[in-house]
């Protein structure tokens, strides 16, 4: 018996059967590498696919895929079940061929399309939703007009045409994309939304009618055992438009709540949906359905597991379900039936294999930035992964065995450092790792020190044992200078010493009540009272919202003139900045500091001079590269790389280590 024997139960949906109880949430892929003009995968497309089926997940739910050209289209997309042909099926087999021969099954997510979360900037055709006048998302000034009932009844149509195709093409069932998120079907069931006077409106059952009539048209075009699965978000957490409610917060909720979330689940079982793949939330809390690092563990699980006790078709859970133990007992208290992962199995395809094999250490943990995932994709890259540079070029980026085996030496252990002795042991080769403190982590161990960052801190802990494991000799408390580094007489060197903090010379700024953002989250001791944060990028404003949990008054002073004017995911933007009116954090633009005076710091603005009460300051300007020692050994193979080559993210750091190590 294996600990996690539970997760790997067969597990019945509609007329097939799933080997066990782990499933690839749908990711959207549109770049060309991965996706073909029709829709379809390219080869690269279906390596991706075919290495998180290699993983040992049982379902693999494919990138959401309109059926209607006509509506709802992003600019020169031709990618649409009502225009996909023979070549479209033949592609389709290729991908469904190559899962089940890992006894993978494939779900495609057939969507309806966005209706007012669509992007109009990448759109093409006009703005359409359930009612008339309904503002877009992302440019409110947009108003959305109701598709007419003529119009309802093409898409139902084609969701059933959409079907047959996908079966043809070996698809083991389809998802209906969705009364999930705010979507177009989902504008159509929420009353906030809906205020048709047609069949398609008013009562509960109205706004339900186009799920209802999708499923009887796929059912009657493909068999009443084909199965049709719901992409379902059970309570929307909404304020309003474009106001989403925090976890914890008390609102009044304008979406569906969980008494109506119990119903429609229901309903949808009622009309012959299959399973339910279920989370919380609309674009409006986009934290919901694409949950950041603040967002709790499982912040879906408690209104998944509700449902359940109400259906008696599957119910999936997805949103951070990726903690072995979680997951483990969710599914074996038969608090849900099986557990969704979408960016869990992007860091690491291998989740379901290694707890297979009880091994969930090694598992590497995704620390739900969005950075390489979400982020990348709605700038039409290709989607990756932060941690996992080889997603979606498993091919071009495979570790394979160096043909000569040589002596790499790693200066500096943070995440870059490690990343680099990885892949190079990996590779074969001989390395040594020089850390100059006690620990392993470098300017990651501050990072992860907020509250809930609990995911960075694993990440830590793997990198450690990763070093252990691939027999990488760790030298602690060791500072490497230049006549060290000519002694070892390596045949490659990564400097990776990385960054210190920017200080400020203002007035006062010497008194031991100012902190720079690294003390301050290694000795939170040290951060009493009133908190003047200065600095409104993303570690400022993440330990603005830190010390705003922890019940502190806080304010942040930013020079520019926004704040949080960083390159991150929308999700993770929109939380943080919905925590600041929602935690009453303070925050100055256009703010410069002259001094720090009588336990206030004094800046100033348009406005004038301004003083603000500080008991303490947190300097939080950002990071200088500590590269001395790369004048001094610079050479054809000295690679200089993160923070001491360029202060960027983790990413950055992690790609680059790889990228290079991967070449040696
Ligand atoms: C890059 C990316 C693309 C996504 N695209 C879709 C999609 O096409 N359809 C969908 O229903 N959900 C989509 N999602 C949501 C995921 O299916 C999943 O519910 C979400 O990431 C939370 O699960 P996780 O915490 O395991 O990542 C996407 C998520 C990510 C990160
Ligand atoms: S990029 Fe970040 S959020 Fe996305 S899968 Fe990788 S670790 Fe997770």
């Amino acid at each position: 018996m294996g600990t996690y024997d539970c997760l790997f139960e067969p597990l019945k949906v509609g007329g097939i059967e799933l080997k066990n109880r782990v499933v690839l949430e749908p990711m959207g892929i549109h770049s060309h590498r991965l996706v073909n003009e029709d829709g379809s995968f390219t080869e690269d497309g279906i390596t991706y696919y075919e290495t998180v089926a290699k993983g040992g997940a049982a379902l693999l739910i494919t990138s959401a895929m309109p059926v209607h050209s006509g509506f709802d289209m992003s600019k020169g997309s031709r990618a649409a079940m009502d225009l996909a042909g023979e070549e479209f099926i033949a592609n389709t087999k290729k991908l469904t061929d190559r899962i089940h021969q890992h006894g993978t099954k494939v779900f495609m997510q057939l969507s309806a399309g966005a209706g007012r979360v669509l992007p109009m900037f990448i759109a093409q055709g006009e703005p359409i939703s359930a009612s008339d006048n309904l503002p877009n998302f992302w440019d409110p000034r947009t108003k959305h007009r109701a598709l007419t009932v003529e119009e309802i009844e093409g898409y139902i149509e084609r969701f059933g045409d959409a079907a047959v195709k996908a079966k043809a093409g070996g698809v083991d069932g389809v998802e209906i994309h969705a009364v999930h998120e705010g979507y177009l079907l989902d504008q159509f069931t929420l009353a906030f939304c809906n205020n048709r006077t047609d069949e398609y409106g008013g009562s509960l059952e109205g706004r339900l009618l186009f799920a209802k009539k999708i499923v009887e048209n796929i059912k009657a075009k493909c068999g009443k055992d084909y199965p049709v699965s719901m992409r379902y978000s059970v309570r929307s957490f909404m304020k309003g438009f474009n106001d989403g409610a925090l976890p914890g917060e008390e609102f009044t909720e304008v979406g569906r709540d969980l008494e109506e979330g119990i119903k429609v689940a229901q309903m949808l079982e009622a009309y012959g949906y299959d399973m339910l793949n279920a989370d919380n939330g609309t674009y409006d809390s986009w934290w919901y359905p694409h949950p950041p690092v603040y967002m709790p563990e499982a912040c879906n699980l408690d209104e998944s597991i509700e449902i359940k006790k109400y259906v008696n078709i599957p119910v999936i859970c997805a949103g951070r379900m990726e903690n072995p133990e979680t997951a483990l007992n969710a599914v074996k208290e038969k608090k849900v039936d099986g557990v969704g992962l979408a960016r869990q199995l992007l860091a690491d395809s291998e989740w379901p294999n290694k707890l297979m094999n009880d091994n969930a250490e090694d598992i590497r943990p995704c620390i739900a930035c969005h950075a390489g995932c979400l982020n990348r994709i709605f700038k039409g890259q290709d989607i990756c992964c932060a941690l996992n540079p080889a997603v979606a070029r498993e091919e071009a980026y495979a570790l394979t065995p160096a043909a000569e085996k040589k002596h790499v030496v790693v200066i500096g252990g943070g995440i870059g450092g490690m990343e680099a002795a990885r892949v190079s042991a990996i590779k074969g080769h001989s390395v040594d790792l020089y850390e100059k403190t006690g620990e392993l982590g470098g300017m990651f161990i501050p990072a992860s020190a907020m509250s809930f960052k609990a995911s960075d801190r694993k990440l830590i802990e793997w990198y450690k044992r990763q070093m252990e494991k691939l027999g990488v000799n760790v030298h602690l408390n060791t500072t490497v200078d230049k006549a060290m580094v000519e002694e070892m007489n390596a045949d490659a060197v990564f400097v990776a010493t990385g960054s210190a903090p920017r200080v400020l010379n203002a007035e006062g700024f010497e008194s031991e009540h100012v902190l720079t953002a690294v003390d301050a989250l290694m000795n939170p001791e040290k951060v009493q009272g009133d908190v003047v944060i200065i600095g409104g990028g993303l570690t400022g404003i993440e330990i603005a919202y830190d010390q705003a949990l922890a019940g502190r008054k806080v304010t942040v002073l930013e020079a520019m003139e926004k704040y949080l004017n960083v390159d991150i995911a929308a999700a993770n933007k929109n939380f943080l900045l919905t925590a600041v009116k929602v935690y009453g954090i303070d925050v100055h633009v256009n703010a410069k500091v002259n001094a720090y005076k009588d336990g206030n710091v004094v800046y100033t603005d348009e406005a004038g001079e301004h003083t603000v009460k500080a008991d303490t300051v947190i300097v939080s300007i950002g990071y200088n590269s500590n590269n001395a020692l790369v004048e001094e050994i610079k050479g054809g193979n000295v690679h200089v790389i993160g923070d001491a080559n360029k202060v960027s993210n983790l990413m950055g750091a992690i790609w680059q280590a790889y990228e290079l190590a991967m070449n040696i």
